[in-house]
Formats: C-alpha cells, sequence, structure tokens
C-alpha cells in the first residue's frame, strides 16, 4: 500500500501546533503496524527549516502551472528513521518566513502551490499512491484536485483519498481568483456545500475526499451541530456515513516521565510519590514560595487562543481565592490573553506565576509537578495536554468537549475507573466548580494518588489509531 502524506507542519521538522505532533507521528506509526507499506510525508520547504542540518538533497524541479506564467518548484528529500521525507520549495514558500503568514493571501498562495507540487511529485516519482492522506485547509487543494483529475488521469484513477480535521474553524480563504490563476476548478454545484464553501480550501477537500476523519470521536459529531459546524454541520451531517472520528496517540517515547532529561527526578507510576520532590524544584525556578503543608499547585500549559479558554482558567482562580492554591501558567499567543495572565499574576504574586513564552523544558517540569493541569477549552478537536498530564500524574481538570471527553473519565462519574475531572462547559463557574471537587480528593492523598496512577496507566500510544487508519484505508474502495 503506497501512502502519501501531505501536512502544513510535521515534527521535528516543523511545529507550530498539535498538526506538527500529529504529522511527526502518524507516518512512521503507519509504517510499524504495516511494515509492507511505503508511506511517504511531503512538507513545503519553511525557510525555517534548517536544510544542511537535516541532510536534504536536491531530488528534482518542475512547474506548475499559473495564469502569470509557470511557477518553479524545487525538491529535497531526506531520510528519517527510514521514511523518505520530501520538501517542496519556491517562491510562494520562499514569500512567507514561518509556516504560516499572517497573510491569508500569502498563505493561501503557498499551500495551493504546495498541494499541486505534491501531486506532480507523485508523478515525477511515477509513484502511484493508493491513498492520499491530507490535513487540514492547507492540503485539502489536493484532495480536491485530484478527485477531479481522477476521471481523466489514469495515473491517480485507483488513488483513494482521505482528509482528516484538526480545526475546523481554519478554513483557509475563499478565493475565486487564486483558484482561477491556478486552474483550479471550484467545488461542484451539486457537492452539497454552501455557496461561499465552494472556492474555500477546506470544505473543496471536504466534499471531494473519500474519507473525512476528525481528531475525536466526539469532535466527529460535534462538527455536525451549529454550534460547532461553521455552517458545514448540514453538509457533514449528509456525509456522515464518510465521517470518521480517530483518536489521536501520544508519542510515548517522547513524552515518558521515567525518562525525560527535562526533569529533576524521573519517575514511574510506582514511584508517583517522587514528583513532590520535582513540585519543590518548580517552585524555586518559578520562585514561588514554598508552602507550608500541602497546597494544590495548579498547572496550565496552552497556546494563548480563545479556543483554549485561558481567560476561563484566570476567572475560575478568582472565583477560587479563598482556597489554598498556586497556578503555574505557561504559554505564548494572543496579547490580550498575555495581558490577562500578567494580570491574574500582578493579582496574586505569592501564589500565580505567569510565563509568556515557549519552553519546551518548562512544559514538561510543570507536566511533571503539576497536581492539576487546567484545559478549559471552548472546543477541542483531540488536544494533547490532557493526554501529557495523565502520562505524567498530573489530574487533567477539563471541559467535556472534544478529545477531551474522549480521554478523559470524571471522578464522580466512575470513580474506580477515573481519570480527572469534566465540566459541561468553558465557563469560570464551571470549572471552578471542578476544581474545588478536586481540591476535595486531593486532601485524602491516598486516593489521589490512585486517582493519578490512573491517569499513568492509561494507553495513548499511536499503534491504535495507526490500525484503525489502516482498517480505514482498506476499506475506502467500497465507497468509489
Ligand atoms: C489542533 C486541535 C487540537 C488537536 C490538534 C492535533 O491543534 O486544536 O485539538 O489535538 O490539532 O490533531
Amino acid at each position: 500500500m503506497n501512502i502519501l502524506f501531505l501536512a502544513a507542519e510535521a515534527a521535528p521538522f516543523a511545529k507550530v501546533g498539535g498538526l506538527g505532533d500529529v504529522a511527526g507521528s502518524l507516518p512512521w506509526a503507519l509504517k510499524h503496524a504495516l511494515p509492507a507499506a511505503d508511506v511517504r510525508l511531503v512538507l513545503p520547504l519553511h525557510p525555517t527549516i534548517d536544510a544542511a542540518y537535516w541532510g536534504l538533497r536536491p531530488l528534482t524541479a518542475f512547474t506548475i502551472a499559473h495564469r502569470n506564467g509557470p511557477i518553479a518548484a524545487e525538491v529535497y528529500v531526506t531520510q528519517y528513521s527510514d521514511l523518505p521525507v520530501y520538501f517542496v520549495t519556491g517562491v510562494p514558500v520562499l514569500a512567507v518566513p514561518g509556516v504560516y503568514s499572517p497573510d491569508p493571501h500569502a498563505d493561501a498562495v503557498k499551500y495551493a502551490f504546495f498541494s499541486l507540487a505534491a501531486l506532480a511529485l507523485a508523478r515525477y516519482l511515477d509513484w502511484q499512491p493508493d491513498i492520499l492522506h491530507a490535513h487540514d485547509w492547507h492540503t485539502a487543494l489536493a484532495v480536491h484536485v485530484l478527485a477531479h483529475r481522477r476521471g481523466s488521469d489514469a495515473f491517480f484513477a485507483h488513488t483513494r483519498t482521505v482528509l482528516t480535521v484538526h480545526n475546523l474553524p481554519y478554513m483557509g480563504s475563499p478565493s475565486p481568483l487564486l483558484l482561477e490563476a491556478f486552474g483550479i476548478p471550484p467545488a461542484a454545484e451539486d457537492s452539497g456545500l454552501p455557496e461561499w464553501a465552494r472556492t474555500t480550501p477546506l470544505p473543496m477537500g471536504l466534499a471531494a475526499a473519500d474519507a473525512i476523519t476528525t481528531v475525536s470521536p466526539t469532535y466527529a459529531r460535534e462538527i455536525q451541530t451549529p454550534e460547532f459546524g461553521h455552517g458545514l454541520e448540514g453538509f457533514l451531517r449528509a456525509r456522515r456515513e464518510r465521517l470518521f472520528g480517530i483518536l489521536n496517540g501520544l508519542d510515548t517515547d517522547l513524552w515518558n516521565p521515567a525518562t525525560d532529561r527535562a526533569l529533576d527526578v524521573r519517575y514511574t507510576r510506582s514511584t508517583v510519590a517522587l514528583r513532590e520532590r520535582n513540585a519543590a524544584a518548580l517552585r524555586r525556578e518559578v520562585e514561588l514560595p514554598q508552602p507550608e503543608g500541602r497546597v494544590p499547585l495548579v498547572g496550565l500549559v496552552s497556546r494563548l487562543t480563545v479556543q483554549k479558554g485561558v481567560d476561563v482558567a484566570a476567572e475560575a482562580l478568582r472565583l477560587l481565592a479563598d482556597f489554598p492554591w498556586q497556578a503555574v501558567l505557561l504559554g505564548t499567543g494572543d496579547p490580550e490573553l498575555e495581558d490577562a495572565m500578567r494580570r491574574l499574576e500582578a493579582e496574586f504574586p505569592q501564589r500565580v506565576r505567569a510565563v509568556l513564552r515557549y519552553d519546551d523544558g518548562l512544559a514538561r517540569r510543570i507536566y511533571a509537578s503539576a497536581d492539576m493541569l487546567l484545559v478549559p477549552s471552548r472546543y477541542e478537536p483531540c488536544g494533547l495536554a490532557q493526554m501529557i498530564a495523565m502520562r505524567y500524574g498530573a489530574v487533567p481538570v477539563a471541559a467535556e468537549t472534544g478529545g477531551l471527553a474522549d480521554t478523559v473519565r470524571d471522578f464522580d462519574l466512575a470513580p474506580r475507573r477515573s481519570t480527572g475531572f469534566l465540566f459541561p462547559e468553558a465557563t469560570p463557574k464551571a470549572l471552578a466548580f471542578a476544581l474545588r471537587r478536586a481540591f476535595a480528593l486531593f486532601a485524602d492523598r491516598r486516593r489521589w494518588q490512585a486517582l493519578q496512577q490512573r491517569g499513568m496507566a492509561q494507553d495513548f500510544s499511536w499503534e491504535r489509531p495507526a490500525r484503525a487508519y489502516i482498517r480505514l484505508y482498506r476499506q475506502l474502495p467500497d465507497f468509489v
């Protein structure tokens, strides 16, 4: 089985968010689950990627047709842990300094070019994909274009397509002119899409894909409702037989408290009590006072965006000012939310530290120290923080939405199977109520430790999702 995997980002080459984690793990997990498969990953050669460091070799060059004249594309390749990874560059890629541009038009051109170049590459390699697996709006146009060509082009006649949605609201900008310039037709009138969506990259890909997946079963259901569907709920409901939710995995080698070099003290499930030494070290590191007695240390590690509900977290902590807690908050993002974090620290200088930067090491020390980790997302297609938290023995206190609902089991609902605390919606009151339940259980050291250990025993590895994707790939011919 030939699997062509397209994504805007993949760790360790380029990573902005969770998509980078998934695309940096899943191709290798697929290969591991099905050694006979030929899995190949294609990424843009973002200017931030150090070609010499990764040992990239020039492979080929060709052009992509454009109304203003052909655009040159160059492709580089490297072998990374036994899989070929291709990198595409050209003027539209060089025009954006990072992975994504603040200018939606520059981003749209970059990713239309990239999507077309990835298909051209398969042809250059004379390597017919059985599966094209694309991710998010950035590569959705490849799915659309392939479906269009399939009828007339023998090379792609047998290729089946999967489009994974990691974050529905990010659809790419609707741009009839840009599509026309690249010779890409809009989605068909009978595609079932609303008019605006027929020239918008993500929905165009969704309408063309043989299968649509989201990164958790609950999110697959939620996007069929007006609250989470962003105008596509009707279309998605009509396609529900092609819509699957497959929960993401976690790279259990990269995230392992027994081997994590960023930690002061490494530990396992049976030595989980050692976390207290990490907590003491973390308090020293961020200059929080060492409390007398057992005071819960609350952690938050997040991109600071409206989606993540970090404003809700700040407000909930205020509501609980009478309880003795301490909090360490880590992340960067929207300036307004960074301010909200700073204000909370200014209000509670003895109890709150807000560290507003990207810091992988500190993130790991928070996971290894915090008693509770807050995940108050307004929506969450899958979410990684809650899975890392459980693996590190930090108890998630999470909104019951998307992947959070699928990975965390609430203490009051099923005490002996529970792994955390859930609250019904991302409001300060609801979070404060859940956090109060957590504080109450925290007082009971023995039961608290059992809860931590159940979290640490969860299997979030990529093996299960990889097998689920392969099952899905295998059943695809049935759709056509
Ligand atoms: C997006 C989603 C997040 C998900 C990630 C990887 O970042 O917001 O919930 O975990 O993609 O699929």
